[in-house]
């Protein structure tokens, strides 16, 4: 170890003190450092900061008079196409999952602080009668798409899913989809991969040291995403297996609609190289980015860098100006992904996120500060909007796609609970939509939205008074109950329903199971159980 040019390196960028600690390390912590500090691009991390720093007070100039919403045209909304519009659309995206254009790619190196779990949230169980996690969600509503597209082309395409982890999230996902057989994936389909890590700073421009022997650092936020693209050779895996089109999503949203066949047509049908599904801003102040244009350039605005009045603009038909809330579904092609890597992702900047970072005292103890005490760089998955020749904008119904897991129960939104809601409310009016019922034990229909007498505060709950024993509709129509769950309770929650994705990927393929029946809560249907060999 050659510490005196390191330290000489380290002084010439003000950062000796990351060595403040060096005599009293073990030896192989000593060796941890060296290979940090080594390894460690300073002159790079160093240019990030103080670039990102400069450009703080340049962004604050008047964005608001800058602002267009996207032109008309470009905004296209479920709510106002024609049915036979989405079924073109629809048959468009399944035509090329057929032909083994489209694959996924999941945005998962967060490190979910907000929800306060200390795995990766695709691991995540919200509740449900099945217990699956988001990961397996997401697995099956993949396998189910595949077969509905060889249903209708009679190929079978497969799509492939590149899970973008980080250093926290990579080990577990990996061990997580190994233990479970890769939910029926074939292993091959799955590319896991890691973003890149950068160093906290002070706000004076100091690396921050967690330990003695560490420095503190996070993953470069979801726009890492490009340049991982490029370092881990994700690019060339796309194009090996000929992926065209690319689905860019979120893991938090229980209600994802996996390389959803609708926005990738859609897309297509505007010649997009960039696309964004959104839902309608829900009240001017909600705290959603807006997809818009700033200076005639694609881009989305953080409710935070725009005032109320702003906000609060309407067009003469009474909607928000800036209605078009982001929800971290993107479609790109893959063409595009690489003029982005090869050509943009060194000319992004990143956002300064101010932290509250844990480190080392002068003294070597740990401490966890109550307010910021420094900052984090990342990049955004959406900063590339702005390379987009042609960004459309597909608007879907909230309600059916998008119900963020953010924060841990207790808290007002986005929480295990209201996802389980979401989740229920939407296969209840699958049900519904395939000519089924749902009854109370008195027979009565079950409204779709729940009287308020109807609710029950989970606590108030004796078990006697919860529903305890699901119905079970298995695909090969036997009805059942399945004595493993007898003794759950989703007590808080009159309606509880949950479609298997294996069964039905947005509602299709239940009439023949349902159409005409009644059935009482909680009510799971499944696929046929594969018959084992004795
Ligand atoms: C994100 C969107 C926001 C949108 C909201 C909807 C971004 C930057 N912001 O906000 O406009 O309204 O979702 O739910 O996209 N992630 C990484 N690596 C990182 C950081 C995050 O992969 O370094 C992943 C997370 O695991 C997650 C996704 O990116 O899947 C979004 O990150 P999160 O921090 O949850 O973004 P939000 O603030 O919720």
């Amino acid at each position: 170890m050659d510490i005196s040019s390191l330290r000489e390196r380290l002084a010439a960028h003000g950062q000796e003190h990351l060595l403040q600690f060096w005599d009293v390390l073990t030896e192989a912590q000593k060796k941890t450092l060296y290979n940090d500090l080594n390894e460690l691009d300073l002159e790079e991390v160093l240019r990030f900061y103080k670039k990102t720093v400069s450009s703080l007070n340049e962004e604050q100039t008047k964005l608001d008079e800058r602002m267009e919403p996207i032109p008309a045209d470009m905004h296209g909304s479920v709510t106002r196409t024609p049915l036979e519009k989405i079924k073109d659309y629809e048959e468009t995206g399944l035509r090329e999952v057929s032909n083994g254009s489209v694959g996924v790619l999941l945005l998962a190196g967060g490190q979910g602080t907000r929800l306060g779990v200390d795995y990766p949230k695709g691991m995540y169980d919200v509740n449900l009668p099945s217990r699956k996690t988001l990961y397996q969600l997401q697995a099956e509503r993949i396998l189910r798409l595949q077969h509905l597209a060889k249903e209708k082309f009679g190929k079978c395409g497969e799509i492939p899913w590149y899970i973008m982890t980080s250093e926290h999230t990579k080990e577990p996902t990996m061990d997580f989809f190994a233990r479970h057989s890769y939910f029926g994936l074939e292993k091959e389909n799955l590319v896991v991969f890691e973003q890149g890590m950068l160093p906290c700073f002070t706000f004076d421009g100091r690396i921050i040291l967690e330990a003695p022997h560490k420095l503190a650092r996070a993953p470069d936020g979801n726009g890492g995403l490009y340049r991982a693209l490029r370092e881990k050779n994700v690019l060339e895996d796309m194009e090996r297996r000929g992926i065209k089109y690319v689905h860019v999503y979120c893991v938090d949203n229980i209600l994802v609609k996996m390389a959803d066949p609708i926005f990738i047509g859609y897309c297509l049908s505007k010649g997009a190289d960039c696309g964004a599904k959104v839902v309608e801003k829900a009240f001017p102040t909600e705290a959603v980015g807006v997809v818009c244009r700033v200076d005639g350039i694609y881009q989305v605005v953080e409710y935070s860098e725009i005032t109320l009045k702003t906000a609060q603009k309407r067009n003469t038909d009474g909607r928000l100006t800036f209605s078009a809330g982001n929800i971290c579904n993107h479609f790109f092609t893959t063409q595009f992904l690489k003029k982005v890597v090869y050509d943009y992702e060194s000319s992004m900047m990143h956002h300064v996120a101010k932290k509250k970072i844990a480190h080392v005292t002068p003294e070597g103890r740990a401490h966890k500060p109550d307010k910021p005490n420094g900052i984090k760089m990342e990049k955004f998955v959406f900063d590339v909007f702005q390379f987009a020749n042609t960004l459309a904008v597909w608007e879907v119904i909230r309600e059916d796609e998008f119900a963020p897991l953010k924060n841990g129960d207790g808290a007002e939104k986005d929480t295990p609970t209201t996802c389980r809601h979401a989740l229920f409310s939407l296969h209840h009016r699958y049900l519904l939509n395939a000519g089924g019922t749902l009854v109370d034990s008195e027979g009565e229909p079950l409204p779709l939205i729940p009287r308020p007498e109807d609710r029950v505060v989970p606590d108030s709950v004796s078990p006697a008074a919860a529903p305890k024993c699901p119905t079970t509709v298995n695909a090969n129509t036997e009805f059942n109950n399945n004595d493993a769950q007898k003794e759950m309770r989703w007590d808080e929650c009159p309606v509880v329903v949950e479609i298997s994705p294996l069964v039905s990927y947005a509602g299709e393929g239940l009439d023949h199971l349902v159409a005409n029946k009644k059935f009482t809560c909680p009510l799971s249907i499944n696929p046929p159980a594969k018959k084992i060999d004795v």
